[in-house]
């Protein structure tokens, strides 16, 4: 009955049954992975969204419906003026809006690729990509990002060697997000050139997932635009205003497409016409964009004030933690957590949690709830190749919440620095916190 792209196994996560069990029971979750900016106390956003709305409703051009398939032109020109801030030659021409960052790579995923034909995404990452890439029956390959060495800095860089020995016939598109979640590694210009001149030689598309990079962490900055204008490959930029403007609800993204002209202006008529089947972007929504743009600045002060203030918070809480590291990154709204294991002092000794199960007892002894790093692929591995966990939390989420997260993790992971949280591992304790 079901197409074979659609037999997926649905089976809930242990740790998904396990939240929404003590939500059902009315049991304390302190939600340590939330990145919802309307549910992290994060207010600007709302509070303008609430202006644009009050504006919308006296303006009579909401009554009308013109739908544009490349999106509101008016949208597309604040964009432009936008990138133009940053050095970037995106014209509003250049662009097309979709409902959503997910459903703009649907679109290029139609675009660039046949079922069966390959796309390549960077490995740690977000396992959503690969999932819309199958909706359309592609073949997902993975290529790695390399976690630089002690003392080196916080940029992960890619595996390019890895990447071009696995590029075959079917490979149409490469990936890469910038900066990267959850690593929150900016992509090394030189990386960037590289890749630009593997995917111009194959003949393959370059699609840049942008939407956290108006969030460089504090005392980084991201490098500068590629020069390569009309030159090298055909390239789709991607960002959307769940981040730009801490509005996920706006369901308004965009795709920029940068390289040869004629390329171009091929990708963005066939993009255009996939558009217009949906016409997916919501007029009113769309009308509320360049009020809500204008006052961009704002919305990021205060998400950026935020994510600065929680790692502040968190290097501290961590710096007394013996065994962990508050992995560095450059940008972005989570971090990592790497926990080493301890050495086994002996052979009978019972080996330390490993991420799931710590993840689980964590949430069932103080309701605090993070993600394993095996969720975004993280390997379970340090820099040396050592075994260890990883811990990926929202650096959004109020002060507070935060705290109260890093006092359930404290005593679990002190056991674990002990190499004694296997053995008390009890899932009925109550909540501590
Ligand atoms: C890197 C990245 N791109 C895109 C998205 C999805 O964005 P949107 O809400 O616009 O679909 C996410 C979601 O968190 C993300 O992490």
């Amino acid at each position: 009955m079901f197409a074979r792209r659609t037999a997926w196994d649905l089976t809930p996560t242990e740790l998904a049954e396990r939240v929404a069990c003590r939500r059902a029971e009315g049991r304390l979750v302190v939600d340590g992975v939330d990145t919802n900016p309307g549910r992290c106390g994060i207010l600007r956003p709302g509070e303008i969204l609430r202006e644009g709305l009050d504006r919308l409703a006296r303006d009579p051009r909401a009554l009308r419906y013109e739908p544009d398939p490349r999106g509101d032109l008016d949208v597309r020109e604040a964009l432009a003026g936008l990138y133009a801030d940053t050095g970037r030659s995106l014209g509003a021409d250049r662009s097309i809006l979709t409902a959503g960052t997910s459903e703009a790579y649907a679109h290029l995923f139609r675009l660039l690729a046949d079922p069966g034909d390959r796309i390549h995404l960077p490995s740690p990452g977000y396992g959503l990509f690969a999932h819309l890439a199958e909706l359309e029956g592609l073949e997902v390959a993975s290529y790695p990002l390399r976690e630089p060495g002690p003392g080196r800095g916080a940029r992960w860089r890619l595996d390019l060697d890895a990447l071009a020995a696995d590029l075959d016939e079917r490979s149409r598109v490469i990936v890469t997000i910038d900066p990267h979640n959850p690593t929150g590694s900016f992509v090394d210009p030189a990386d960037l050139a590289s890749l630009a001149s593997i995917a111009e030689e194959r003949g393959l598309a370059l699609i840049t997932d942008e939407v956290f990079t108006d969030y460089a962490t504090e005392g980084h900055a991201r490098p500068g635009p590629s020069e390569l204008g009309d030159a090298g490959p055909l390239r789709f930029v991607l960002s959307g205003a769940s981040k730009v403007l801490g509005l996920p609800q706006i369901k308004v993204a965009w795709i920029g497409v940068e390289g040869p002209p004629a390329l171009r202006n091929d990708a963005l008529a066939r993009l255009e016409f996939v558009a217009d089947a949906f016409l997916s972007v919501s007029p009113l929504a769309a009308s509320l964009m360049p009020f809500l743009l204008a006052h961009r600045d704002e919305i990021q002060t205060e998400i950026r004030a935020r994510l600065s203030a929680n790692r502040a918070a968190l290097a501290g809480r961590v710096a007394a933690w013996e065994g962990v590291e508050l992995l560095p990154a450059e940008a972005g709204w989570h971090a990592i957590l790497r926990v080493r294991r301890p050495a086994p002092a002996a052979p009978d000794r019972p080996r330390s949690l490993d991420e799931e199960a710590f993840v689980l007892a964590l949430l069932d002894r103080t309701g605090v709830l993070v993600h394993p790093g095996g969720l975004y692929d993280l390997e379970p591995r340090d820099r040396s190749g050592r075994p260890c966990k990883h811990l990926v939390l929202s650096l959004l989420i109020e002060p507070d919440r935060l705290s109260r997260v890093a006092d359930g993790l404290e005593p679990l992971l002190a056991e674990t620095s002990a190499g004694l949280d296997a053995p008390s591992l009890r899932a009925s304790d109550e909540p501590s916190v």
